[in-house]
């Protein structure tokens, strides 16, 4: 069984992809498993940029093939920010819930049909033989007028998901993995891995 590193101190997303890439021969450890402590700066102005820095900054550390995924919520009313900062959106520390004020004001007033947004998801691999693999997707949504639900993270409570009628931080786990960004995209790149570790 080969081992798999994904580029992340987020225990969750590691059992995010393991339960995706389950029907594969493949055994996804996070970078603290693999022993490999070292800070990606992330400084690329596009998603793929990021997602893509963090794999082979960590591949030739661990050798091994290494996933990474960087995401992101973008607004349109507000020229898709935060996009690729979005985690560092009015301060790394800022607590959400005064992020979610800040978003509300800028939106007061705003009509539904211009409150659309998504959330992004990149994922990259890089082999350590050279090879590179992206995965891009969205899910499409708008911001609501309250936050609400327990479950998710980061933006979830804002953001509303029309086909599901419900809010994200509503949604189970399951429910979000079976339609959210990186869901979709952590999907695609299980064909692409496929078809690249059979060659
Ligand atoms: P990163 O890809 O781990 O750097 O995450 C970027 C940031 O985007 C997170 O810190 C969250 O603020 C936001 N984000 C990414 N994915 C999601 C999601 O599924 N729900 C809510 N917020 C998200």
């Amino acid at each position: 069984m080969e081992t798999i590193i994904f580029a992340t101190k987020n225990k969750g997303k590691i059992k995010e992809i393991n339960a995706i890439l389950a029907d594969m021969d493949v055994k996804v450890i996070s970078m603290e498993e693999a022993g490999i402590d070292i800070d990606v700066v992330e400084d690329g102005t596009t998603f793929e940029e990021n997602a893509m820095k963090k794999a082979v900054e960590v591949m030739q550390v661990s050798q091994k093939i290494t996933l990474s995924d960087d995401s992101g919520l973008e607004i349109d009313y507000m020229d898709k920010a935060p996009g690729v900062y979005s985690a560092r959106f009015m301060g790394e520390d800022t607590p959400y819930v005064d992020r979610f004020d800040a978003i509300f004001g800028k939106l007061r007033g705003v009509e539904e049909e211009r409150r659309t947004a998504r959330f992004v998801s990149c994922i990259a691999a890089a082999f350590p033989d050279g090879r590179k693999l992206l995965s891009y997707d969205t899910v499409e949504g708008m911001i609501g007028w309250e936050a609400k639900g327990e479950n998710g993270f980061g933006y979830d409570p804002i953001f509303y998901v029309p086909e599901k009628g419900r809010y994200m931080a509503e949604l189970s786990p399951e429910e979000k993995n079976a339609i959210s960004h990186r869901g979709k995209a952590l999907r695609k790149m299980k064909v692409l891995l496929k078809k690249e570790m059979e060659k």
